[in-house]
Parts: C-alpha cells; sequence; structure tokens
C-alpha cells in the first residue's frame, strides 16, 4: 500500500511538547496516507504516548500542528477529534470495570452519536428506536471483535487478552475512520497476539487506517507499511520494516541490546 504514496490523511508537521524541563517530543514530523498501517515504536519513554496525547487533543504541543484531512487537529479538545473520526485507545485500560462488555461497547456507541449515555444504560422512554439501532451495532461490533459470547459478563470479568479485545471494540464501535492503538498486545500471550495481527488486518479492510504504538517486534515488522522510529523525542529512522530492521542507528537505539521488548 505503501509503494504508491497514498494521500496524506494525517499529518504530524513539527510537534514538540514540553513538561517543565523535559523535551518529550522534539519537531515531531511524519504522515500517515489513507488505508496504511502505520507503526510508531522506540524504547520506553521515547515520547510515543506523548505523541498519542497531542495528535488526539488530550494535550496541546508546544509548537508545530497536527493536521487530518487538512484540517487543524491541534487546538481542538478530544470529543472533538473523536468527533471527526479519529479514535484512540489508551496504553492503560479505560474500561468500565463495573458495566457489562455489552455496555462498554455501547458506551464507544454513544461518543459516536447524539444520544445520551443514561438514556442508553437507563433505557429512558421515547429512545426505543435509537436504542434498538445501537444494540444493533454494539452486537455486530463484538461480533467482529470476537467477543459476542462474552457480551454479558463484566469487562473486569474478561482474562486480559481480551479486556484489551475489548478496548478495540470500544474504540470501533465510535465509528472510526482512523485508529490510534498504544500497545494494544501488551499483556497478550503468544496465540492471542498472532490472533490480534490478524485482527488489525481485518481492521485496515475495512478502510480504517491504523497508527500503531507496539513493542511487540514480530507483530510491528509483520503487519506495518512502514515504521516511524523515536528516540528520546527525536525521529532517527522512518521506512518499510525491512528497512528498519537493518538501520545501523535502530539497532543500536533500540533493536539491539535483546530489545524486542525495550
Ligand atoms: N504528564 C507528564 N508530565 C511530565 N512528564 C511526562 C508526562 N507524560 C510523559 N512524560 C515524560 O515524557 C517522556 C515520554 O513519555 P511517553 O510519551 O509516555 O513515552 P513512551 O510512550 O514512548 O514510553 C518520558 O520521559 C515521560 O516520563
Ligand atoms: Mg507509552
Amino acid at each position: 500500500m505503501s509503494a504508491a504514496s497514498p494521500e496524506p490523511l494525517l499529518e504530524i508537521e513539527g510537534i514538540s511538547v514540553r513538561f517543565g524541563g523535559l523535551i518529550a517530543i522534539a519537531d515531531l514530523t511524519f504522515d500517515v496516507g489513507e488505508g496504511e498501517i502505520v507503526s510508531l515504536i522506540g524504547p520506553n519513554g521515547a515520547g510515543k504516548t506523548t505523541a498519542f496525547n497531542a495528535i488526539t487533543g488530550y494535550l496541546q504541543p508546544t509548537s508545530g500542528e497536527v493536521r487530518y484531512r487538512n484540517r487543524r487537529l491541534t487546538g481542538m479538545k478530544p470529543n472533538q477529534v473523536a468527533g471527526i473520526g479519529v479514535v484512540r485507545t489508551f496504553q492503560k485500560t479505560s474500561l468500565f470495570a463495573g458495566n457489562t462488555v455489552f455496555e462498554n461497547v455501547l458506551i464507544g456507541l454513544h461518543k459516536a452519536g447524539k444520544q445520551t449515555l443514561a438514556g442508553i444504560l437507563l433505557r429512558l422512554p421515547g429512545m426505543r428506536e435509537e436504542e434498538r439501532r445501537l444494540r444493533a451495532q454494539a452486537q455486530e461490533v463484538l461480533e467482529f471483535i470476537g467477543l459476542a459470547h462474552r457480551a454479558e459478563e463484566l469487562a473486569s470479568a474478561l482474562p486480559y487478552g481480551e479486556q484489551r479485545l475489548l478496548e478495540i471494540a470500544v474504540g470501533l464501535a465510535a465509528r472510526p475512520e482512523m485508529l490510534l492503538l498504544d500497545e494494544p498486545a501488551s499483556g497478550m500471550n503468544p496465540a492471542e497476539t498472532v490472533a490480534f495481527m490478524k485482527m488489525v488486518q481485518q481492521i485496515r479492510g475495512r478502510g480504517i487506517t491504523i497508527l500503531l504504538v507496539e513493542h511487540d517486534m514480530r507483530m510491528v515488522m509483520g503487519i506495518s507499511d512502514r515504521v516511524v522510529v523515536l528516540n528520546q523525542g527525536v525521529v532517527i529512522a522512518e521506512g518499510p520494516p525491512a528497512a528498519i530492521q537493518r538501520d545501523p542507528e535502530v539497532i543500536r537505539a533500540y533493536l539491539g541490546s535483546g530489545a524486542a521488548r525495550a
């Protein structure tokens, strides 16, 4: 896909983020093309989550800007960013542990629509038609992600790997055009990770563009069209997986020293 240089969908242009005296990301620039799977990798503390936060409105960069379909995301609030189709998941779980799997997906759907959350969960009168539609959509998302059989269980009762899948389902329920996944496979066992790689490819098959932060190098190298490597807030390499794997600076900073799990 990347060979044909798809139109840039997301453009990150020279963004920097400081926390007091710490420069967490410095002059970060890269694009994600429509329909691509791009991975952002680098050691712990490299600035990957900070980049996600700056893209999705959770923090404002000190300088630079982010554009999506030529529209400025910088300055928008997280819900506005999600509303135009750029949806992210979190490195740490953001599920509602005391709600069921199905309700968690409904909450994700709520973010995409006008329906009030209280209306959905309490089934207020006059919301029947809308509720039926949302419930059908939630069911469809759960079937796609493979958790339909868990619908009525509490989110907290799921094994960890399935909780990670549920987070993706909640993100998908918001009907993204673009999905940013922050270490989605962390805590998955090897079999779950292999299944999850196929899932990410199926999500892309639905026309959803993906920006992935992930430490599992088999996954990153197996599914990415392009890889961007961050080290101490700075891009040190960018290119297709094969080129990244033999880049001397990447090996020195990250892939060397047994760092498949940096
Ligand atoms: N809210 C914050 N306040 C202060 N420092 C932060 C904050 N968030 C992240 N950092 C620091 O910024 C750097 C990048 O962190 P982060 O983006 O979480 O890295 P990564 O996701 O690549 O592991 C780290 O040094 C981290 O300690
Ligand atoms: Mg992180």
